[in-house]
């Protein structure tokens, strides 16, 4: 079969996998290979066991792949025969040097930048779909088009919204895309060959079309209002605490406003995932470069409350278990930094969980999907920890169970069996608002939700 364009995605991670694989189902005549240079991940893309859990995936790659979507480790190759190369590669936060702690490490992404350039040998589209800060477009363009040897290369901005636990459903009708271009007659033909790939399924009102720095900037911007509202729900929650409000409450009243809306109030012990802490520094550090300090400190704050947020969760606990914690065994439900992920990059459960250890508890660590990184995450800790995937059996014989992950399996558990086989007083610290807390009052547990007063038998 001869495709009508061939794609090459540069990482195969959580966004190039599942996006490439979206692309491929919906585009049949394009052919689209994903590269990565970790052969571990690109053997389990082509496994019966895909690298990551993610709803409605398994399904797509087992449609797609072997068909118009493959999987290798080739990225010579897949950069000699393809003409349309998204990178999605990883864009951690800085850890050495200037801006350690707070601007992005490029090196990955410069790395690709060179691999591309050097193993071309004809015009190419280059398509930026990691997060990267604001005019990282333009050091891309000066490296690509540094020869002058008639090979041409169009940089474009896609950034990508999905969300982990929904990123099928949010890749198959997405909000928008958003593809930022060079408004040069060579920038915008590139911008309209892409808008024409996501035409295929998209309604064409979503796709929107903007110069490259917004494009850039609209994505950190999107994911630091995202955490915005986290912050500020999760800030009042500590009021709600304090004045016998009840924050569940006072968010439903907030979000009716429609002009607020619903979405992303509900407070929680702090919001994880390997993006928002990253890109609200990330933004925090181009304020401060431009000397915007004072629009620095205001997204800085975010990050701060969320900290705030995450030590509260645990003084709560400590408050609540007569100011000491030694010795007593807490089972952490949910490991995952949100539910339908095994992904734990900056859960909050970590920092609970080393928190705990270091006030001398015991942990015993439970989730459906995360436990395998769980066990990565806390190599090297001191302190004793068990993981035991059935909630009941991790449960058994603890001081208190900390609801940590929002699995709709927590929601109906036989809490009265729970309770019988715990230490007494039982304690539930319920961190992400799930449970039906009078129903658990009443079977005899002490129970601590987030923003609200708790129901205690003292
Ligand atoms: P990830 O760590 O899961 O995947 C990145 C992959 O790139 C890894 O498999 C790594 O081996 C590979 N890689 C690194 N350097 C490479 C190179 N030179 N050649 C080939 N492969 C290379 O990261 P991710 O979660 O997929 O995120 C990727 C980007 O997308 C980041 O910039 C992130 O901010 C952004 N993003 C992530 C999400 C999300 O939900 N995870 C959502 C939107 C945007
Ligand atoms: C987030 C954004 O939602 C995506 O649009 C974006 O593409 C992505 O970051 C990214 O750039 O990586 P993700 O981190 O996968 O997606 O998940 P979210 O649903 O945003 O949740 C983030 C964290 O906030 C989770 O820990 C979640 O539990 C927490 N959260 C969310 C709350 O505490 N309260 C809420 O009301 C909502």
């Amino acid at each position: 079969m001869t495709f009508e364009k061939t794609i090459l995605c540069i990482g195969a991670g959580y966004v190039g996998g599942p996006t490439m694989a979206m692309i491929a189902s919906q585009c049949p005549r394009c052919r689209v290979t994903v590269v990565d240079i970790n052969p571990e991940r690109i053997a389990a893309w082509n496994s019966d066991n895909l690298p990551i859990y993610e709803p409605g995936l398994d399904e797509l790659v087992r449609a797609t792949r072997g068909r118009n979507l493959f999987f290798s480790t080739e990225i010579e190759r897949g950069i000699r025969e393809n003409d349309i190369i998204f990178v999605s590669v990883n864009t951690p936060t800085k850890s050495f040097g200037l801006g350690a702690g707070m601007a992005a490490d490029l090196q990955y992404w410069e790395k690709t930048a060179r691999q591309i350039l050097e193993f071309s040998d004809s015009s190419k589209i280059v398509i930026e779909k990691s997060t990267l800060p604001v005019k990282t477009a333009l050091a891309m363009e000066r490296i690509l088009n540094c020869r002058e040897n008639g090979i041409h290369f169009d940089v474009l901005s896609n950034p990508e919204f999905l969300a982990e636990g929904t990123a099928v459903r949010d890749l198959e009708h997405p909000d928008r895309i958003l593809i930022g271009s060079r408004e040069t007659d060579n920038g915008l033909k590139a911008r309209q060959t892409l808008v024409d790939i996501y035409a295929s399924w998209v309604p064409k009102e979503r796709i929107l079309t903007s110069n490259i720095w917004s494009s850039e900037l609209s994505k950190l911007v999107s994911n630091a209002f995202l955490a915005q509202r986290i912050s500020s729900i999760n800030a009042i929650s500590a009021l709600c605490e304090k004045a016998d409000a009840d924050v569940a409450e006072v968010s439903r009243a907030v979000g009716m406003d429609s002009r607020i809306g619903p979405k992303f109030l509900n407070a929680s012990i702090g919001f994880g995932g390997s993006c928002f802490r990253k890109d609200i520094l990330n933004l925090v550090y181009l304020c401060r470069n431009y000397g915007l300090d004072v629009v620095a400190d205001y997204w800085e704050s975010v990050v701060k409350i969320n900290d705030y947020q995450q030590e509260r969760f645990i003084r709560n606990m400590l408050g609540a278990m007569f100011n000491t914690l030694a010795g007593k065994r807490i089972c952490l439900w949910g490991f995952a930094f949100k539910a339908n992920t095994g992904d734990t990059r900056e859960s909050p459960a970590i920092f609970i969980a080393r928190r705990l250890l270091e006030e001398q508890a015991e942990i015993v660590v439970s989730d459906p999907k995360a436990l395998k990184n769980a066990r990565t995450d806390l190599t090297g800790v001191r302190g004793q920890i068990r993981y035991v995937e059935d909630p009941l059996l991790a449960a058994e014989g603890c001081h208190a169970i900390a609801l940590l992950t929002e699995w709709d399996l927590y929601r109906n558990l036989d809490f009265k069996k729970i309770f019988d086989s715990m230490a007494k007083p039982a304690f539930i610290f319920d961190g992400r608002n799930i449970l039906d807390h009078r129903r658990c009052f009443d079977i005899g547990f002490n129970v601590y939700p987030v923003g609200k007063p708790p129901l205690t038998h003292f």
